[in-house]
C-alpha cells in the first residue's frame, strides 16, 4: 500500500488502530528508564503517544499525513509533546545512534523492503539502546486471525533476527495476542523481536 492508500484508510473520525499502546510494547518497555525513542511507522500514533506519556522524547515517523495529523491531534488533546515527522522509512536518514530505542510496530513490507527499513533502524540506534520490531508472523494466515492475507508480507522470528546484523538478539519469539472480533473472541498471532546494540559496537 502507497501513502495515498493509507491516507484514506485513516481519513475517518474513527482511529483505525485502537487508541491504546500495543501490549508487547508495553510489556518490553514499561521497565526501561525514559530516553529518546523513534517510532517508525507510527500511522495514528498510539504507541508513539503511550512512550511520550511515559517520559520519552519521541520522534514518530509514518508516510501518511492523515494518519499523522490523527497523532498530532491526540498529542494536542492530551497534553502531551511528540515529533510526527512525514517520511518514507525506506528512504529517511534517521539522526545516526541517536535513540535509545526504536520501534517498528505491524509494518509489513517484502522481505527486501523490511531488510532496508530495518536497517535504517539500526543506524538510529544509540550503543546499548533497544529495538523492538512485532508484527503479524507468517503463522496467522493459517492459525490466528486478522492482519495482512499477503504471506509475502508477514514476518517470522528467525526471519526478522536474521535482518538485524550486528545486533543481539534478547528476545525472538512468536506470541498469541487476543483479539474482539464480530465472531467473538479470537487469537492473532505475532512476531516479536527485541535486540540490543553492543554499548561497543563496531560503529560505521
Ligand atoms: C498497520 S499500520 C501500524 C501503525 C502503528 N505502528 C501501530 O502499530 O499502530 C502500518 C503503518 O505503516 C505505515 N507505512 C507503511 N509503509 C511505510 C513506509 N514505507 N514509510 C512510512 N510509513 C509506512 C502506514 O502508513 C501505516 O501507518
Amino acid at each position: 500500500m502507497d501513502p495515498r492508500d493509507w491516507d484514506e484508510r485513516y481519513r475517518t473520525d474513527e482511529l483505525v488502530w485502537r487508541a491504546d499502546p500495543n501490549r508487547f510494547l508495553v510489556e518490553e518497555v514499561e521497565h526501561m528508564p525514559p530516553g529518546r525513542a523513534l517510532d517508525l511507522a507510527c500511522g495514528e500514533g498510539r504507541n508513539a503517544l503511550w512512550l511520550a506519556a511515559q517520559g520519552w522524547e519521541v520522534t514518530a515517523v509514518d508516510f501518511s499525513a492523515v494518519g499523522l495529523a490523527k497523532g498530532r491531534r491526540l498529542a494536542t488533546e492530551r497534553g502531551i509533546r511528540a515529533n510526527f515527522v512525514e517520511a518514507d522509512v525506506l528512504t529517511w536518514d534517521p539522526p545516526a545512534r541517536a535513540f535509545d530505542l526504536v520501534i517498528v510496530m505491524y509494518l509489513h513490507l517484502l522481505s527486501e523492503d523490511r531488510r532496508r527499513a530495518l536497517l535504517r533502524a539500526v543506524t538510529a540506534l544509540a550503543p546499548g539502546g533497544t529495538l523492538l520490531v512485532v508484527g503479524h508472523d507468517s503463522t496467522n494466515l493459517s492459525e490466528g486471525t486478522g492482519g495482512p492475507q499477503d504471506p509475502r508480507v508477514l514476518m517470522s522470528p528467525e526471519e526478522v533476527a536474521a535482518d538485524l546484523d550486528g545486533l543481539e538478539i534478547v528476545r525472538a519469539e512468536r506470541v498469541r495476542r487476543p483479539v474482539s472480533t464480530e465472531q467473538g473472541e479470537r487469537v492473532a498471532i505475532d512476531t516479536i523481536v527485541r535486540a540490543r546494540l553492543p554499548e561497543r559496537a563496531d560503529l560505521p
